[in-house]
Protein backbone atom coordinates (compact mmCIF):
# COMPACT_ATOMS: atom_id res chain seq x y z
CA UNK A 1 0.00 0.00 0.00
CA UNK A 2 2.73 2.43 1.33
CA UNK A 3 5.19 1.61 -2.10
CA UNK A 4 2.01 1.91 -4.11
CA UNK A 5 1.02 5.65 -2.56
CA UNK A 6 4.69 6.27 -2.83
CA UNK A 7 4.98 5.27 -6.57
CA UNK A 8 1.40 7.79 -6.95
CA UNK A 9 3.03 10.39 -5.66
CA UNK A 10 5.94 10.31 -7.94
CA UNK A 11 4.26 9.73 -10.72
CA UNK A 12 1.75 12.65 -10.12
CA UNK A 13 5.50 14.79 -8.93
CA UNK A 14 7.07 13.65 -12.28
CA UNK A 15 3.78 14.66 -14.11
CA UNK A 16 3.60 17.75 -13.04
CA UNK A 17 6.96 18.32 -13.72
CA UNK A 18 6.90 17.69 -17.16
CA UNK A 19 3.84 19.77 -17.22
CA UNK A 20 5.90 22.82 -15.74
CA UNK A 21 8.95 21.95 -18.24
CA UNK A 22 6.46 22.54 -20.94
CA UNK A 23 5.19 25.73 -19.89
CA UNK A 24 8.81 26.96 -19.36
CA UNK A 25 10.25 25.57 -22.38
CA UNK A 26 7.33 27.15 -24.27
CA UNK A 27 7.97 30.68 -22.21
CA UNK A 28 11.78 30.77 -23.12
CA UNK A 29 10.87 29.88 -26.59
CA UNK A 30 8.64 32.90 -26.85
CA UNK A 31 11.71 35.00 -25.19
CA UNK A 32 13.84 33.98 -28.01
CA UNK A 33 11.55 34.40 -30.37
CA UNK A 34 10.80 37.97 -29.89
CA UNK A 35 14.45 39.58 -29.09
CA UNK A 36 17.19 40.27 -31.92
CA UNK A 37 19.59 39.82 -29.35
CA UNK A 38 19.56 35.99 -29.09
CA UNK A 39 20.19 34.26 -25.75
CA UNK A 40 20.26 30.45 -26.58
CA UNK A 41 21.43 27.27 -24.28
CA UNK A 42 20.64 24.95 -26.82
CA UNK A 43 22.67 24.20 -30.27
CA UNK A 44 23.15 21.67 -32.93
CA UNK A 45 26.48 20.60 -34.58
CA UNK A 46 26.64 17.89 -36.67
CA UNK A 47 29.27 15.54 -35.13
CA UNK A 48 29.95 13.56 -38.39
CA UNK A 49 28.25 13.71 -42.06
CA UNK A 50 29.76 10.51 -42.99
CA UNK A 51 27.68 7.54 -42.91
CA UNK A 52 28.01 4.25 -43.46
CA UNK A 53 24.80 3.37 -45.41
CA UNK A 54 23.04 4.40 -48.54
CA UNK A 55 19.57 4.75 -47.94
CA UNK A 56 17.33 5.12 -50.68
CA UNK A 57 15.78 8.23 -49.73
CA UNK A 58 19.34 10.01 -48.65
CA UNK A 59 19.86 12.42 -50.90
CA UNK A 60 22.48 14.16 -48.77
CA UNK A 61 24.70 10.89 -48.75
CA UNK A 62 24.00 9.98 -52.54
CA UNK A 63 25.02 13.39 -53.34
CA UNK A 64 28.32 13.15 -51.85
CA UNK A 65 27.99 15.41 -49.11
CA UNK A 66 26.68 17.90 -51.24
CA UNK A 67 27.43 21.57 -50.34
CA UNK A 68 28.43 20.61 -46.40
CA UNK A 69 31.22 17.90 -47.72
CA UNK A 70 32.10 15.03 -45.46
CA UNK A 71 33.59 15.25 -42.21
CA UNK A 72 33.48 15.70 -38.27
CA UNK A 73 33.36 17.85 -35.49
CA UNK A 74 36.77 17.56 -33.82
CA UNK A 75 37.04 17.38 -29.55
CA UNK A 76 39.53 20.64 -30.26
CA UNK A 77 36.61 22.43 -31.93
CA UNK A 78 34.06 21.04 -29.38
CA UNK A 79 36.94 21.71 -26.27
CA UNK A 80 37.37 25.31 -27.44
CA UNK A 81 33.30 26.09 -27.79
CA UNK A 82 32.43 25.07 -24.39
CA UNK A 83 34.80 26.87 -22.80
CA UNK A 84 33.99 29.97 -24.30
CA UNK A 85 30.56 29.46 -23.80
CA UNK A 86 29.14 28.83 -20.46
CA UNK A 87 25.89 29.42 -21.23
CA UNK A 88 25.33 26.32 -23.64
CA UNK A 89 23.74 23.04 -21.44
CA UNK A 90 22.53 21.36 -24.70
CA UNK A 91 24.02 20.48 -27.63
CA UNK A 92 22.23 18.00 -30.37
CA UNK A 93 24.96 16.32 -31.74
CA UNK A 94 22.99 14.14 -35.23
CA UNK A 95 22.04 15.40 -38.48
CA UNK A 96 23.16 14.54 -41.77
CA UNK A 97 25.70 11.43 -40.92
CA UNK A 98 25.96 8.71 -38.28
CA UNK A 99 27.56 10.09 -35.26
CA UNK A 100 29.30 7.12 -33.92
CA UNK A 101 31.63 7.14 -36.89
CA UNK A 102 33.07 9.88 -34.88
CA UNK A 103 36.25 9.04 -33.60
CA UNK A 104 36.72 11.77 -31.02
CA UNK A 105 32.66 10.98 -30.13
CA UNK A 106 33.93 9.19 -26.72
CA UNK A 107 36.10 11.93 -25.47
CA UNK A 108 33.37 14.80 -26.09
CA UNK A 109 30.76 12.87 -24.33
CA UNK A 110 33.43 12.56 -21.29
CA UNK A 111 33.85 16.67 -21.70
CA UNK A 112 30.04 17.54 -22.35
CA UNK A 113 29.80 15.44 -19.24
CA UNK A 114 32.46 17.06 -17.28
CA UNK A 115 31.35 20.19 -17.45
CA UNK A 116 27.31 19.70 -17.29
CA UNK A 117 26.68 19.93 -21.31
CA UNK A 118 23.57 17.34 -21.58
CA UNK A 119 23.88 15.37 -25.12
CA UNK A 120 21.68 14.23 -27.27
CA UNK A 121 21.18 12.57 -30.55
CA UNK A 122 17.39 13.11 -31.69
CA UNK A 123 17.55 13.84 -35.19
CA UNK A 124 18.87 10.14 -35.54
CA UNK A 125 21.52 7.44 -35.64
CA UNK A 126 21.52 4.23 -37.50
CA UNK A 127 22.86 2.39 -34.76
CA UNK A 128 24.70 -0.69 -37.00
CA UNK A 129 28.38 0.42 -36.04
CA UNK A 130 28.83 1.39 -32.32
CA UNK A 131 31.58 -0.21 -30.21
CA UNK A 132 31.69 -1.80 -26.91
CA UNK A 133 33.82 1.37 -25.43
CA UNK A 134 31.28 3.99 -27.17
CA UNK A 135 28.08 1.54 -25.38
CA UNK A 136 29.82 2.20 -21.70
CA UNK A 137 30.66 5.64 -22.63
CA UNK A 138 27.02 6.76 -23.39
CA UNK A 139 26.16 4.99 -19.96
CA UNK A 140 28.87 6.70 -18.29
CA UNK A 141 29.03 10.03 -19.61
CA UNK A 142 24.70 9.79 -19.22
CA UNK A 143 24.04 10.74 -22.77
CA UNK A 144 20.92 11.95 -22.87
CA UNK A 145 18.83 11.11 -25.61
CA UNK A 146 19.06 8.61 -29.09
CA UNK A 147 16.51 8.18 -31.26
CA UNK A 148 17.17 4.97 -33.18
CA UNK A 149 16.28 5.11 -36.86
CA UNK A 150 14.77 1.56 -37.58
CA UNK A 151 12.73 1.23 -40.80
CA UNK A 152 11.39 -2.47 -40.19
CA UNK A 153 11.16 -5.52 -38.70
CA UNK A 154 13.00 -7.93 -40.17
CA UNK A 155 16.49 -7.75 -41.72
CA UNK A 156 14.53 -8.52 -45.13
CA UNK A 157 12.53 -5.30 -45.00
CA UNK A 158 14.72 -3.16 -43.34
CA UNK A 159 17.48 -3.67 -45.49
CA UNK A 160 15.91 -2.79 -48.71
CA UNK A 161 15.39 1.30 -47.63
CA UNK A 162 18.54 1.33 -45.24
CA UNK A 163 21.20 0.15 -47.67
CA UNK A 164 24.00 -1.70 -46.09
CA UNK A 165 22.25 -1.67 -43.07
CA UNK A 166 22.22 -4.84 -40.43
CA UNK A 167 19.18 -5.07 -38.59
CA UNK A 168 20.12 -7.89 -36.40
CA UNK A 169 23.26 -5.91 -35.79
CA UNK A 170 21.40 -2.97 -34.50
CA UNK A 171 18.96 -5.04 -32.52
CA UNK A 172 21.52 -6.73 -30.68
CA UNK A 173 23.42 -3.31 -30.47
CA UNK A 174 19.87 -1.72 -28.78
CA UNK A 175 19.62 -4.74 -26.73
CA UNK A 176 23.21 -4.50 -25.08
CA UNK A 177 22.61 -0.56 -24.25
CA UNK A 178 19.90 -1.55 -22.75
CA UNK A 179 21.36 -4.34 -20.02
CA UNK A 180 23.57 -1.94 -19.56
CA UNK A 181 21.59 0.31 -18.11
CA UNK A 182 19.77 -2.00 -16.62
CA UNK A 183 23.16 -3.09 -14.90
CA UNK A 184 24.01 0.21 -14.16
CA UNK A 185 20.59 1.51 -12.66
CA UNK A 186 20.66 4.24 -14.72
CA UNK A 187 17.83 5.86 -16.97
CA UNK A 188 20.42 7.75 -19.50
CA UNK A 189 20.57 7.47 -22.08
CA UNK A 190 16.63 7.37 -22.97
CA UNK A 191 15.95 5.74 -26.29
CA UNK A 192 13.09 6.22 -28.45
CA UNK A 193 12.68 3.88 -31.71
CA UNK A 194 11.69 5.54 -35.01
CA UNK A 195 10.22 4.01 -37.62
CA UNK A 196 9.37 5.87 -41.37
CA UNK A 197 6.96 3.23 -43.01
CA UNK A 198 8.11 2.81 -46.70
CA UNK A 199 6.78 0.22 -49.69
CA UNK A 200 9.15 -2.60 -48.25
CA UNK A 201 7.85 -2.53 -44.24
CA UNK A 202 4.49 -1.50 -44.49
CA UNK A 203 3.28 -4.62 -43.24
CA UNK A 204 5.91 -4.66 -40.47
CA UNK A 205 4.45 -2.18 -38.00
CA UNK A 206 2.90 -4.49 -35.27
CA UNK A 207 5.91 -6.79 -35.14
CA UNK A 208 8.09 -3.64 -35.13
CA UNK A 209 5.72 -2.58 -32.15
CA UNK A 210 5.90 -5.66 -30.43
CA UNK A 211 9.99 -5.87 -30.79
CA UNK A 212 10.03 -2.24 -29.07
CA UNK A 213 8.63 -3.63 -26.26
CA UNK A 214 10.38 -6.41 -25.55
CA UNK A 215 13.32 -4.00 -25.61
CA UNK A 216 11.16 -1.80 -23.28
CA UNK A 217 11.51 1.02 -25.77
CA UNK A 218 8.93 3.51 -27.12
CA UNK A 219 8.50 3.52 -30.72
CA UNK A 220 7.37 6.77 -33.16
CA UNK A 221 6.29 6.65 -36.95
CA UNK A 222 7.21 9.34 -38.68
CA UNK A 223 5.90 10.07 -42.32
CA UNK A 224 8.48 9.79 -45.12
CA UNK A 225 9.70 12.40 -46.75
CA UNK A 226 9.92 10.50 -50.58
CA UNK A 227 6.70 11.16 -52.52
CA UNK A 228 7.33 7.72 -54.63
CA UNK A 229 5.84 6.19 -51.64
CA UNK A 230 2.51 5.70 -51.50
CA UNK A 231 0.78 3.41 -49.08
CA UNK A 232 -1.14 0.54 -50.14
CA UNK A 233 -3.43 0.22 -47.01
CA UNK A 234 -3.95 3.87 -45.65
CA UNK A 235 -6.52 3.02 -43.51
CA UNK A 236 -4.44 0.09 -41.57
CA UNK A 237 -1.56 2.05 -41.06
CA UNK A 238 -3.48 4.78 -39.77
CA UNK A 239 -4.82 2.57 -37.39
CA UNK A 240 -1.52 0.17 -36.53
CA UNK A 241 1.22 3.61 -36.52
CA UNK A 242 -2.04 6.06 -35.05
CA UNK A 243 -0.82 8.39 -37.68
CA UNK A 244 -3.42 10.51 -39.00
CA UNK A 245 -2.18 11.21 -41.87
CA UNK A 246 -0.17 8.90 -43.73
CA UNK A 247 2.04 11.42 -46.43
CA UNK A 248 3.30 14.34 -46.19
CA UNK A 249 1.37 15.64 -49.51
CA UNK A 250 -1.96 14.68 -47.08
CA UNK A 251 -0.70 16.51 -44.15
CA UNK A 252 0.08 19.56 -46.19
CA UNK A 253 -2.88 19.52 -47.88
CA UNK A 254 -4.73 19.30 -44.66
CA UNK A 255 -2.79 22.17 -42.94
CA UNK A 256 -1.85 24.15 -45.39
CA UNK A 257 1.52 23.92 -43.50
CA UNK A 258 4.40 21.35 -44.25
CA UNK A 259 4.94 18.76 -41.96
CA UNK A 260 7.59 19.09 -39.50
CA UNK A 261 7.38 22.94 -39.94
CA UNK A 262 8.49 23.90 -36.59
CA UNK A 263 12.15 22.85 -37.67
CA UNK A 264 12.14 26.90 -38.66
CA UNK A 265 11.94 27.83 -34.55
CA UNK A 266 15.69 26.74 -34.73
CA UNK A 267 16.94 29.88 -35.90
CA UNK A 268 15.15 31.23 -32.66
CA UNK A 269 16.20 28.98 -30.18
CA UNK A 270 18.84 26.11 -31.20
CA UNK A 271 20.57 26.93 -34.10
CA UNK A 272 22.16 24.37 -36.37
CA UNK A 273 25.78 24.72 -37.67
CA UNK A 274 27.65 22.43 -39.74
CA UNK A 275 30.73 19.67 -38.23
CA UNK A 276 33.30 22.18 -39.17
CA UNK A 277 31.59 25.14 -37.50
CA UNK A 278 29.96 26.57 -40.50
CA UNK A 279 26.68 28.36 -39.85
CA UNK A 280 23.25 26.51 -41.36
CA UNK A 281 20.67 28.27 -39.48
CA UNK A 282 18.20 25.01 -39.53
CA UNK A 283 18.49 21.16 -40.04
CA UNK A 284 17.38 21.11 -43.36
CA UNK A 285 19.56 23.53 -44.79
CA UNK A 286 21.66 21.30 -46.95
CA UNK A 287 22.44 24.13 -49.68
CA UNK A 288 24.25 26.99 -48.36
CA UNK A 289 26.73 28.52 -45.05
CA UNK A 290 26.11 31.97 -44.13
CA UNK A 291 29.31 33.61 -43.86
CA UNK A 292 29.97 32.94 -40.11
CA UNK A 293 31.96 30.13 -38.70
CA UNK A 294 31.54 29.04 -34.55
CA UNK A 295 35.07 28.05 -34.17
CA UNK A 296 36.73 30.98 -36.16
CA UNK A 297 34.19 33.97 -35.28
CA UNK A 298 32.59 32.09 -32.16
CA UNK A 299 29.16 32.14 -31.15
CA UNK A 300 27.88 35.78 -30.27
CA UNK A 301 29.39 36.87 -33.90
CA UNK A 302 27.40 33.72 -35.54
CA UNK A 303 24.49 34.76 -33.92
CA UNK A 304 24.66 38.17 -35.10
CA UNK A 305 25.30 37.57 -38.37
CA UNK A 306 23.90 40.40 -40.66
CA UNK A 307 22.12 37.39 -43.14
CA UNK A 308 21.08 35.06 -40.14
CA UNK A 309 19.69 38.60 -38.24
CA UNK A 310 17.90 39.44 -41.82
CA UNK A 311 16.28 35.56 -42.03
CA UNK A 312 15.24 36.28 -38.52
CA UNK A 313 12.99 38.78 -39.17
CA UNK A 314 11.80 37.74 -42.72
CA UNK A 315 11.12 34.32 -41.21
CA UNK A 316 8.51 36.70 -38.57
CA UNK A 317 7.02 38.94 -40.79
CA UNK A 318 3.76 39.32 -42.08
CA UNK A 319 3.80 39.44 -45.60
CA UNK A 320 7.24 38.35 -46.69
CA UNK A 321 8.31 38.80 -50.77
CA UNK A 322 10.59 36.10 -52.51
CA UNK A 323 12.25 38.69 -53.11
CA UNK A 324 13.61 39.70 -49.68
CA UNK A 325 15.00 35.72 -48.98
CA UNK A 326 17.64 37.01 -52.13
CA UNK A 327 20.95 35.17 -50.94
CA UNK A 328 19.06 33.46 -47.68
CA UNK A 329 19.47 29.73 -47.37
CA UNK A 330 16.14 29.27 -46.40
CA UNK A 331 14.76 30.36 -50.31
CA UNK A 332 15.35 26.58 -51.50
CA UNK A 333 13.42 25.21 -48.81
CA UNK A 334 10.16 24.06 -48.82
CA UNK A 335 8.93 24.74 -45.95
CA UNK A 336 9.61 28.51 -46.11
CA UNK A 337 7.90 28.25 -50.04
CA UNK A 338 4.80 26.66 -48.05
CA UNK A 339 5.29 29.13 -45.51
CA UNK A 340 5.24 31.80 -48.34
CA UNK A 341 2.64 30.50 -50.40
CA UNK A 342 0.15 29.87 -48.11
CA UNK A 343 0.93 33.11 -46.04
CA UNK A 344 1.73 31.27 -42.75
CA UNK A 345 4.18 33.13 -40.77
CA UNK A 346 6.08 31.30 -37.94
CA UNK A 347 5.11 31.46 -34.35
CA UNK A 348 6.94 30.14 -31.13
CA UNK A 349 4.29 27.39 -30.48
CA UNK A 350 1.84 29.00 -27.71
C1 LIG B 1 19.82 11.81 -42.73
S1 LIG B 1 19.45 10.97 -41.26
C2 LIG B 1 20.97 11.12 -40.37
C3 LIG B 1 20.96 10.49 -39.01
C4 LIG B 1 21.18 8.97 -38.99
N1 LIG B 1 22.16 8.53 -39.89
C5 LIG B 1 19.86 8.24 -39.21
O1 LIG B 1 19.68 7.61 -40.22
O2 LIG B 1 19.02 8.37 -38.31
C6 LIG B 1 18.38 12.14 -40.44
C7 LIG B 1 16.95 11.67 -40.27
O3 LIG B 1 16.37 11.42 -41.54
C8 LIG B 1 15.52 10.30 -41.38
N2 LIG B 1 15.16 9.73 -42.67
C9 LIG B 1 15.89 9.00 -43.50
N3 LIG B 1 15.18 8.65 -44.59
C10 LIG B 1 13.94 9.18 -44.42
C11 LIG B 1 12.74 9.17 -45.20
N4 LIG B 1 12.67 8.57 -46.37
N5 LIG B 1 11.68 9.84 -44.72
C12 LIG B 1 11.72 10.48 -43.53
N6 LIG B 1 12.83 10.53 -42.76
C13 LIG B 1 13.92 9.87 -43.19
C14 LIG B 1 16.31 9.40 -40.50
O4 LIG B 1 15.53 8.38 -39.94
C15 LIG B 1 16.80 10.40 -39.45
O5 LIG B 1 15.80 10.58 -38.48
S1 LIG C 1 21.76 6.05 -42.14
FE1 LIG C 1 21.05 8.17 -42.04
S2 LIG C 1 22.71 9.43 -42.93
FE2 LIG C 1 23.14 7.27 -43.42
S3 LIG C 1 22.36 7.03 -45.47
FE3 LIG C 1 20.74 6.40 -44.03
S4 LIG C 1 19.48 8.25 -43.62
FE4 LIG C 1 21.41 8.86 -44.61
Amino acid sequence: MTTYYYKREIGAYMIRSRILNVFRGAFTRKRQFETSKMQINTIRIDASSICQLRCTGCGFQKSNGRELGYGYLTLEHFVDFIDKNPQITRVELSNYGEIFLNPDLIEIMAYAHKKGVALEAAMGVNFNTVSEDQMQALVKYEFRFLSLSIDGASQESYSKYRIGGDFDRVIANVKRLQDLKKERGVIYPKLQWQFVPNEHNEDDVLQAKAIAAKLGIPIVFKLNFMTSYVPKDPERLKTETGLTEVTRQEYLEKYKIPYLNDDCLQVFCDPQFNWDGMLLGCCRNEWAFFKSNLFVDGLEKCLQDEDFQRMRAILKAKNPSQNQMEGIPCRNCSIWKSRHKYGKTIHPGI
